[in-house]
């Protein structure tokens, strides 16, 4: 088959051991992986996002977006193992598809990994501001905010980006490592956030529960309601999909992936439901709604300032396994693309000892870190969702036409209820696409023109472009 609507085979065999990566890790690996990829900004500082929008009801905010993903997360199990190749979404797309979709998928990769990294080195950079004001170093305001939010360059958020950068360059196990410690870190905040709230939770606080109404709608130009929130909040859960642009390296994809996704995902599901339910239970929402460190505040505000530090310490420790979890995610599916030949060949080689995509982590940490010096973070994050949400839908879709073209393929793992789930996953994501601020859907819109602007004179200059090492079907 040639043109658009070639498909590739994802056969790990046809590869050049060159172009191979290591398989190195284990569901032990993936669990912690996954967890440090979810648990970040969203439920460090959306939760006051998502009271402001939705009230009390934000911890139905939750449970609907959490929804939303366990449908997705159920669907990347079954495509991930079946194709137990790097790439995520892009790659699915390519092989059930066709090329010219595999293109706006991963195009679309690039808004949930590249600008999603690039949000969460800039919240990481605001707790990191706030903590050396706390122990009295006192960076300049042109160096702590972008161009584009009123200062020069957001310099804490670049260092954090190029040391994550460096650490993946070591090899993948050994990133792999110290992100389980930070993610243990991570958590026990949580937890004692928890432990210190829950017990303060007073049913006053709970009414009334849904003050903005359930459907998204706009209240002084701003979309409010539990619907709007959920949509913003959806930044909170994903990242379990990093895992599956790990399927290459994992040892034994059949056991490790399923166990890995579903697990990470159950966890923070039970995590979040647990602080949006002390956060909103202890305090009013309206004292922590639209803060840049709710939970800190809240502890504050509950009379637990020490505790208030550790929240903001651990932020500042932890949050940086986010931007591990996602640069590992993007500079994998970039290193897919050149692989295919949709991006030049030369980035696709991996260092000989380490089998890490040396010049493609480069690359894209240079793009994610001047994102994130220059840009500001309020929308950032929503724009982060429009590119998942394209990936979500383009995987259940491959779920549904894969189960249909290809009944008999020997399923290591079958998703249950797939004829539910999948499509449950898709009308999930699509509401929630509805819901997001109409400025944040144009510009979706118009980076998805321009992907395929840049697709056609890329087809136009090279035509033949060189076969994936996968063969086409
Ligand atoms: N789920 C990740 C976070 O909340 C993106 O930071």
């Amino acid at each position: 088959m040639n043109g658009l609507m070639r498909r590739k085979s994802v056969s790990l065999e046809a590869l050049h051991p060159d172009h191979r990566l290591k398989p190195s890790l284990s569901w032990w690996h993936l669990i912690p992986l996954g967890v440090g990829a979810i648990v970040g900004t969203g439920i460090y500082t959306l939760t006051g996002v998502g009271a402001n929008l939705a009230g009390p009801a934000v911890i139905l905010s939750f449970l609907i977006a959490g929804a939303v993903c366990a449908c997705a997360a159920l669907a990347y199990a079954e495509v991930a193992t079946l194709m137990p190749a790097s790439g995520g979404a892009y790659t699915y797309t390519y092989a059930v598809v066709g090329e010219v979709v595999a293109w706006v998928v991963g195009w679309s990769l690039l808004l949930e990994y590249s600008v999603g990294t690039s949000a969460v080195a800039v919240g990481w950079a605001g707790y990191a501001t706030g903590f050396l004001s706390a122990i009295g170093v006192h960076l300049p305001q042109a160096l702590t905010a972008g161009l584009l939010a009123g200062g020069l360059v957001n310099l804490p958020a670049v260092l954090i980006v190029f040391v994550i950068a460096f650490l993946l360059m070591l090899g993948t196990r050994e990133s792999a490592t110290v992100n389980a410690v930070l993610v243990v870190i991570k958590v026990a905040a949580l937890a004692l956030f928890i432990a210190v709230a829950a017990p303060r939770m007073d049913a006053a606080n709970f009414h009334p529960f849904m003050p903005y109404g359930l459907a998204a709608h706009p209240i002084d130009g701003v979309k409010h309601g539990v619907m709007a929130a959920a949509a913003i909040i959806f930044f909170a859960f994903y990242g379990f999909d990093t895992l599956s642009t790990a399927a290459e390296e994992t040892k034994n994809p059949g056991r490790d992936l399923p166990i890995g996704i579903i697990g990470s995902m159950l966890v923070c599901t039970a995590i979040y439901i647990a602080v949006a339910a002390s956060a909103v239970g202890a305090v009013s929402f309206k004292a922590f709604a639209g803060s840049p460190e709710p939970l800190a505040l809240i502890l504050r505000q509950l009379g637990h300032g020490q505790a208030a530090i550790v929240i903001g310490a651990a932020a500042v420790i932890a949050l940086p396994t986010v931007i591990l979890a996602f640069l590992y995610g993007q500079s994998r599916i970039f290193f897919v693309m050149a692989r295919d030949g949709l991006l030049p060949q030369g980035l696709s080689k991996v260092h000989a000892r380490t089998k890490v995509p040396v010049r493609m982590t480069i690359v894209t940490a240079i793009c994610v870190a001047a994102l994130a010096g220059l840009a500001p973070l309020d929308q950032i994050a929503s724009l982060a969702n429009t590119g998942t949400l394209t990936a979500f839908v383009a995987v259940s879709a491959c779920l549904l036409i894969l189960r249909r073209r290809e009944p008999d393929l020997p399923r290591i793992y079958r998703t249950p209820l797939a004829w539910v789930v999948a499509p449950g996953a898709i009308l999930g994501c699509l509401y929630l696409f509805w819901s997001l601020p109409t400025k944040t859907r144009v510009f979706f819109l118009i980076w998805n023109l321009l992907g395929l602007v840049v697709y056609a004179l890329w087809r136009w200059r090279k035509p033949q472009v060189a076969e994936p090492e996968t063969a086409a079907t």
